[in-house]
C-alpha cells in the first residue's frame, strides 16, 4: 500500500456470498490459516463475510488470528415481527465482528433499499459491528453520466444517521455493479477516481473522518490484478467475491495489501 495513506490500516475482505457449509467453512479455514501473514511486514486487516450458519464455525475455527468474521446482511430492529431476519445481537453472538450491508445483489436481487440502510448503518454501530456499505453504480449509470449522483445518494442515505464522531468506524466499499462477477475490472484509475470521490462525500460531513475512513474497491479484484488497484491513494483494501473462495488466492491478495 502506498505511504500516502500512513494512518488506514489496508482491509481485504473476501465475501463467500451462497457458498459455505459448515464443513466446507471449517475445511477452508484449515487451509487459509498458514497461509495468511507469511510475510513480515504491514500486516492488512482481514475479513470473511460468510452466511448466517457458517460464522459460528469460521469464528471458532479462526480464533486468536485477528480474522474478522463478518455477516452478509442484518436486520436494524432488535426483535419483531420479520420473519427470515436476523439482529445484529444475534450475529454478535455467533462471534461476528462485522456485517456487510447494501451489497448490490442485495439491492438488485431482494429489495435491500437506502431507507433501511439508513437504519441498518447505525443499528451496526451501536450493537458493536462494523458496517461494510457497500455503494456503486450500473453501467447504465455509468454510461449516462450518473455515476456521481448514484453514489452520493447511496453514500448520504447510509450514513444519515451516522454521528460525524463515528463516520469513520464504517468501511465503505465502492464496487461498481458491472465488474461484480463479470471478471470486467474496473481500471486503477476508474475505482481510483470514485473512491475518492466516495472519500469526498465522507467530507462533506466530516472532513477529520474523511481522513480516516476506510474506503474499498470491489469487483472481480483477482490475485494478478489486487496490486495495481491497492496501490491507488484512495483505495485502502478490497472486497473479493470469486477469488476469496480459494484460500491461496485469497491469501495472495491479502499479501498484495502488506
Ligand atoms: P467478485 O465479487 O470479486 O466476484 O466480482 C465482489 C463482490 O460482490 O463483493
Amino acid at each position: 500500500m502506498p505511504d500516502e495513506n500512513p494512518g488506514r490500516t489496508p482491509y481485504i475482505a473476501g465475501n463467500w456470498k451462497l457458498w459455505g457449509t459448515r464443513a466446507q467453512a471449517a475445511d477452508y479455514c484449515e487451509r487459509l490459516l498458514p497461509l495468511l501473514f507469511e510475510a513480515d511486514g504491514r500486516r492488512p486487516d482481514v475479513g470473511l463475510c460468510v452466511p448466517y450458519t457458517s460464522i459460528e464455525t469460521v469464528a471458532t475455527a479462526l480464533a486468536g488470528s485477528g480474522v474478522v468474521v463478518a455477516a452478509q446482511n442484518m436486520h436494524q430492529a432488535e426483535t419483531g415481527a420479520y420473519t427470515g431476519e436476523v439482529s445484529a445481537a444475534m450475529l454478535l453472538e455467533l462471534g461476528a465482528g462485522a456485517v456487510v450491508l447494501g451489497h448490490s445483489e442485495r439491492r438488485q436481487l431482494f429489495g435491500e433499499t437506502d431507507r433501511a440502510l439508513t437504519e441498518k448503518v447505525p443499528a451496526a454501530l451501536a450493537a458493536g459491528l462494523q458496517p461494510i456499505l457497500c455503494v456503486g453504480e450500473t453501467e447504465e449509470e455509468r454510461e449516462a453520466g450518473d455515476m456521481e449522483r448514484k453514489l452520493r445518494h447511496q453514500v448520504q442515505e447510509g450514513l444519515e444517521q451516522v454521528d460525524d464522531g463515528r463516520l469513520a468506524d464504517v468501511v465503505i466499499a465502492y464496487e461498481p455493479i458491472w465488474a461484480i462477477g463479470t471478471g470486467k475490472v474496473a481500471t486503477p484509475d476508474q475505482a481510483q477516481e470514485a473512491t475518492s470521490f466516495v472519500r469526498a462525500l465522507v467530507g462533506d460531513r466530516s472532513r477529520a473522518a474523511a481522513e480516516r475512513v476506510r474506503v474499498l474497491y470491489g469487483g472481480s479484484v483477482k490475485p494478478e490484478n489486487a496490486g495495481e488497484i491497492l496501490e491507488q491513494a484512495d483505495i485502502d483494501g478490497a472486497l473479493v467475491g470469486g477469488a476469496s473462495l480459494d484460500p491461496d488466492s485469497f491469501a495472495r491478495i491479502v499479501a498484495a495489501a502488506g
